[in-house]
């Protein structure tokens, strides 16, 4: 099939191992790499099989098979109305909330069955972080904001919050920004700030997955190569879902992509060949903007 959207393979992310921003930061060991250099079997996180949701008599997915692979970034695309938020808000039973909705299939975590009967769905939140599209802070000051999730899974002591809030803030690369004014409301902030605030907020619980639901698509194009930077920084430690609608932000940051259509995930495959070498006419159809 002829190449689409003029992308070849040096376009897209070489795994690049980048450095955390701060010297303070934590610095974890990098499971890509495993101190050997090489790079482990990649191993999947979350495993979808025969995936259908419904809101009411309305059918949003089905039959969705779609695992992601632990420390890459997927990047969950296709046109408005297929189904990516629901399949995302699913990984963290946020669809729970919904009156009258309903899933079949299973959805396992590292092995588990989060619907099973005896999941405690507070703990599911924590460690599947939710990142919205337009940035969300609480109306209280910048360290509040980071503070909050610490202190309802019961952290008190204030030195071990004040510990949490600048190690989450410096790997959300705000940091610098905020470090001398962490009284100032988080509503001060420009809206690239407030997102990477929101990001904050979500790693200061020390989650394992971070969803993203158009995370950028509120954000001027630096706020966005910012966000962006980022999200390849924490594909180190954490698993990361990306939903997005702008297919040259898929090529950039993610490892993998999946391709939505009316309730169904068409493809997924390496973001490169996606992009270059898509299998299903309709997957070409889309990157190539002849529909969506
Ligand atoms: N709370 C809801 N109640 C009823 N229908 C919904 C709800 N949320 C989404 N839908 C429907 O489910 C389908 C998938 O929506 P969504 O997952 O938001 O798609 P996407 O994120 O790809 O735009 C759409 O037809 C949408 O109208
Ligand atoms: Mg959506």
């Amino acid at each position: 099939m002829e190449a689409t959207m003029n992308l070849k393979d040096k376009d897209f992310v070489p795994f690049k191992e980048e450095q955390p921003n701060s010297s303070r930061v934590v610095v974890y060991y990098d499971p890509k790499s495993n101190g050997t250099g090489k790079r482990p079997a990649r191993k999947e996180k979350v495993k979808v099989e025969k995936l259908a949701f419904y809101y009411g008599t309305k059918q949003a997915l089905q039959n969705i098979n779609l695992d992601i692979i632990a420390n890459e970034v997927t990047a969950l695309i296709g046109p408005s109305g297929c189904g990516k938020t629901t399949y995302l808000r699913i990984i963290n039973r946020m669809n729970d909330l919904i009156p009258g909705s309903r899933i079949e299939g299973k959805v396992l975590i590292d092995g588990e069955d989060i619907y099973g009967p005896e999941v405690d769905v507070v703990e599911l939140r924590r460690r599947v972080g939710l990142v919205f599209q337009q940035p969300n802070p609480f109306p209280k000051s910048i360290y509040e904001n980071v503070a909050y999730g610490p202190r309802i899974h019961g952290i008190r002591k204030k030195s071990l919050l004040d510990e949490i809030v600048e190690e989450s803030l410096k790997q959300a690369a705000l940091w610098d920004e905020v470090k001398d004014r962490f009284k100032d409301s988080a509503l001060s902030l420009s809206g690239g700030q407030q997102q990477r605030l929101c990001i904050a907020r979500v790693l200061a619980v020390r989650p394992e997955i971070l969803l993203m639901d158009e995370p950028t698509s509120a954000l001027d194009p630096v706020a966005t190569q910012r966000i962006e930077d980022l999200i390849r920084t924490l594909a180190s430690n954490y698993t990361i879902i990306i939903v997005t609608h702008n297919m040259q932000q898929a090529a950039r940051i993610s490892d993998t992509t999946a391709f939505f259509l009316l309730g169904e995930m068409v493809e997924q495959g390496k973001t490169s060949q996606i992009f270059t070498r898509p299998r299903d006419r309709r997957t070409e159809e889309y990157i190539t903007g002849r529909f969506g």
